[in-house]
């Protein structure tokens, strides 16, 4: 009787949601899963943050409606990191702006620019709320391949005239989900030389800025000449300090564009519980060791999965950042098939390359969010399958 909206149609099917459904199915049977598929880090938020969280929770200050565009307090932390980290210096007032994660603010961004007709490039594969957002908010999608021959990077001389000219925003995000690209100091100096002469917004989605290995270092757009006019950045606590449930991070760069977003939320939600801001005070003043020590047993994980699969023949790109391998699939089914035969014969999930869009195919994500001990036994029923 209620027909779904053409907008909603539209959207394809969030994939992990499908992976999901399909791994609780396999656990209910009684088998014993390991899961690789999703990016959600496997240790606990650092004990400083939640001990943040539990006393400001008692604060009755902190139980009201938290209408204000995020805490001060928070606004001046993320600033005081950003100088820190990228030696960027922002406007807490006016170029910094908390979100109930950067999932929330970067699929509401799209509302604040796009008009019937209007195009996002985004990257495939990708983050699949690049496209979600572009669609809701009624735009159009222009793909942009991310191909190995060019390091995953978006070929932007490439774009046709006609997508370039009714684009008005381009995502871009390295450290890359799903790819584990890096992006070079070259491609960001050309990124913006082309936002700037087609007159195009950056979105740089920055979620895995925080876990490299082997002493690189990831960069922030913003620290590139000419991009404080078109860019704006999303950053995540979620990865960097294990807090996926807890919903915050946030956007900053050009005051116009925080501006504009800080408008559609205006109208959307009533902002992030204050207790989940202080805590996030707390997450961004933790020990600069906690993240070494996450990097460092992420890289040993790497390590492990990166010699094991080379030694099983897999063809492994080893990834600089991130906490996923991005795998060529050996044989020839395709990516859906090939998830769902290590799911049938291996009790392993994986993520079809396919599910971040279609030149994703051929491809599979393993995530390195298991504990070494199931990484080996993974790697042991692989070998029995191969
Ligand atoms: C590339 C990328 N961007 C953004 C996010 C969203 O992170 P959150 O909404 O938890 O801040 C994720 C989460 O997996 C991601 O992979």
């Amino acid at each position: 009787m209620f027909k779904l909206s053409k907008k909603l149609q539209a959207l394809p099917a969030y994939l992990f949601l499908e992976m999901d459904k399909a791994k609780r199915k396999a656990r209910a049977e009684g088998r014993d899963i390991i899961d690789l598929g999703i990016g959600d880090p496997d240790q606990p938020t650092p004990s400083n943050v939640i001990d943040a969280l539990s006393q400001a929770a008692r604060d009755p200050a902190n139980h009201r409606y938290a209408l204000d565009q995020g805490m001060p307090v928070l606004r001046l932390s993320i600033e005081a990191w950003y100088k820190r980290r990228f030696n960027v210096a922002l406007n807490p007032d006016t170029e910094i702006l908390p979100l109930i994660g950067s999932k929330e603010g970067i699929a509401h961004f799209p509302l604040a620019f796009l008009n019937p007709g209007d195009v996002s490039l985004i990257p495939d594969p990708c983050y699949p709320p690049y496209k979600g957002g572009t669609i809701l908010a009624g735009g159009a999608v222009h793909l942009m391949p991310l191909l190995e021959k060019n390091n995953f990077l978006p070929d932007l001389k490439h774009i046709p005239f006609l997508a370039r000219r009714k684009a008005k925003i381009i995502f871009v995000n390295y450290p890359n989900n799903p790819t584990n690209a890096c992006a070079s100091d070259e491609f960001y100096a050309e990124l913006i030389d082309f936002a700037k002469r087609n007159k195009i917004i950056v979105i740089s989605d920055l979620a895995y800025s925080e876990m490299s290995y082997d002493g690189y270092k990831p960069r922030s757009v913003l620290e590139f000449p000419g991009s404080r006019d078109l860019v704006i950045e999303f950053h995540s606590l979620s990865k960097t300090y294990n807090m996926t449930g807890w919903r915050i991070g946030w956007a900053c760069g050009n005051a116009k564009l925080i501006a504009a977003l800080a408008k559609v939320k205006s109208n959307i939600d009533s902002g992030i519980f204050s207790a989940i801001q202080l805590a996030g005070v707390a997450a961004l003043a933790t020990d600069q060791d906690f993240v070494s020590s996450m990097c460092q047993l992420y890289q040993k994980r790497r390590d492990i999965l990166v010699g094991g699969l080379q030694s099983l023949g897999w063809k492994v790109i080893k990834p600089k950042a991130t906490f996923y391998l991005w795998l060529k699939i050996p044989g020839n089914l395709d990516s859906i098939s090939f998830a769902a035969r290590l799911l049938k014969e291996a009790d392993i999930v994986v993520t079809p390359g396919v599910g971040f869009g279609k030149y994703g195919e051929g491809y599979i994500r393993m995530a390195l969010t298991m504990p070494e001990e199931r990484i080996k036994e993974a790697l042991q029923r692989l070998k029995k399958i191969s």
